[in-house]
């Protein structure tokens, strides 16, 4: 049980921002908002971030963005196109929900012993209400680790909104599970979103139970719509 016993840092990932281990993360899709929200928290906190895009170009122009707006502490991104950002000791899967299993068997070959997040949200919109779309394995995640059998593929930030990253002065608010079968690689994971400041990782087991994460974020999604809120997860009792 990694949070039982971690004691009270684990609540304070401020305080532990002095053990951030020298690895680089690569996001594929870092020209969306939640890719690039994410890879400038990453840069945020000290960590090395190769920010990907199918376009070289399109990466630059983002980054280049972030620079404007947040200057020395994005300084850690570098553009790259896709294949490149595979080089990354961690790689985490941001681009569009529809697009992440084929980009994933695409790079199978670059990914072979790496760490792989999956963010992916397979939904669909009804009027006021979405639905999450499972894929034959039950859930995305399921389905990239048949895929990326050499890789050890984890899950987390499915129910974090792109908004609450992209805000670097805005507190993150959302509490994070990650999941996934290799042990070691959901705790590295469950280090990298506690090194964000707020952000609380916790420990939601095997990538059986990624599905659980994939299709809340259907429940999620509606009632933000139909409370007009932007509601995100928080655990309560601890
Ligand atoms: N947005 C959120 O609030 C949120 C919250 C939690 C989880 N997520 C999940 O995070 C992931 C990214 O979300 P997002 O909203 O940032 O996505 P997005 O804007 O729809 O797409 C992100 C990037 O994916 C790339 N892409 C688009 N079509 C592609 C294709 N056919 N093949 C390869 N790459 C393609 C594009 O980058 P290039 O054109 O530069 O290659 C695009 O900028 C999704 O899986 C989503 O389910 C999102």
């Amino acid at each position: 049980m990694w949070l039982l016993d971690r004691g009270p840092e684990f609540l304070a990932p401020r305080s532990r921002r002095a053990m951030l281990p020298a690895v680089k993360i690569g996001v594929l899709g870092a020209t969306g908002p939640a890719g690039r929200g994410l890879a400038a928290r990453l840069s945020d906190v000290g960590y090395e971030v190769l920010a990907g895009s199918r376009e070289l170009a399109k990466a630059e122009r983002v980054v280049a963005d972030l620079a404007e707006t947040w200057g020395d502490r994005v300084a850690r991104i570098t553009p790259a196109d896709n294949q490149a950002a595979c080089d990354a000791d961690v790689v985490v899967l941001a681009v569009h929900a529809d697009a992440a299993l084929a980009t994933s068997k695409y790079f199978a070959d670059q990914l072979a012993g790496k760490v792989v997040v999956s963010m992916a949200n397979n939904l669909v919109r009804s009027g006021t209400e979405f639905n999450a779309v499972p894929p034959p394995h039950g859930s995305i995640a399921k389905e990239m680790q048949a895929l990326l059998w050499r890789s050890k593929v984890v899950t987390a930030f499915h129910l974090v909104p792109a908004a609450e990253f992209v805000n670097l002065d805005e507190k993150m608010e959302s509490d994070v599970v990650a999941c996934g079968d290799d042990d070691g690689a959901r705790e590295a994971l469950m280090e990298i979103i506690c090194a964000i400041p707020e952000l609380r990782a916790f420990d939601g087991g095997s990538l059986e139970n990624a599905v659980g994460m994939e299709t809340f974020a259907a429940v999620l999604l509606t009632v933000n719509i139909r409370h007009k809120v932007r509601a995100g997860l928080r655990f309560s009792g601890i």
